[in-house]
């Protein structure tokens, strides 16, 4: 069984739609929909906004559905001039940018316990999904995805991400997902496709872009899933 955790409606509907013979469970207010996507077992969630909820999520269809994988799929702003709204980041790592023990000596980011700043994702689910953007004609990227419980939509704030954790995309689940997934030894990949350039007018583009740019991304996610 493969997991696939969006946070807002609009980043697994199309998903949803491609379902067959459904099964539903509601679990914590998350909704899992269970089903199989060109003949694979999967179960697609929205988790809600941000990393309480993406967690919830993640350790759910682990606990509970045993998923064998999990997908992130949906957007984010972007940190870098290498990419723009439409094009796609593909986490190599992801870090939670506002995970700050710093005052005690340690390094920003990091996380106590497993002492990591940059959480690991799954390197041959990121080629995969490369492949498919050059085969589909997305510009695409791999690199850091930053996870913060925060909107970006400054300059200062993006540059900041950029060059304290080379961060490319910025957004509000996949470091929490990756966290999850880094203490359960499951296999896990984000997906993100742009959809504002996280400065001052992110949240204009934002609302005229996502549906679009999420749209996209379940493409990808959803060829990555034949390809498993
Ligand atoms: N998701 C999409 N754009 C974002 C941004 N600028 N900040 C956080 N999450 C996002």
């Amino acid at each position: 069984m493969i997991g696939i955790i969006g946070a807002m409606a609009v980043e697994v509907a199309e998903l949803k739609k491609l379902l067959q013979d459904v099964k539903v469970d509601c679990i914590s207010g998350i909704e899992f929909v269970q089903g199989t996507l060109n003949g694979k077992d999967v179960v697609v969630a929205q988790s809600g906004v941000g990393k309480v909820f993406a967690a919830i999520c993640a350790q759910t269809m682990i606990l509970k559905y045993g998923v064998s994988t999990i997908i992130n799929s949906g957007v984010a702003g972007t940190l870098t001039d290498q990419l723009h709204i439409g094009d796609v980041a593909i986490s190599t790592g992801c870090v939670e940018h506002d995970m700050d023990t710093s005052a005690l000596g340690d390094p920003v980011g990091l996380i106590s316990g497993i002492n990591l700043i940059t959480l690991p994702t799954d390197p041959k689910l990121a080629e995969l999904i490369s492949d498919i953007c050059d085969a589909s004609g997305y510009r695409s990227l791999r690199g850091v995805i930053a996870t913060g419980d925060q909107f970006i939509c400054s300059t200062e704030k993006r540059q900041w991400l950029n060059k304290e954790f080379q961060a490319i995309a910025g957004e509000m689940e996949s470091g929490s997902i990756a966290h999850v997934c880094y203490v359960n030894n499951c296999p896990f990949v984000a997906i993100r496709v742009i959809s504002d350039e996280a400065s001052g007018k992110a949240p204009e583009d934002f609302s005229s872009f996502v549906v679009e740019v999420a749209k996209i991304s379940s493409s990808i996610t959803q060829k990555l899933i034949e390809k498993l």
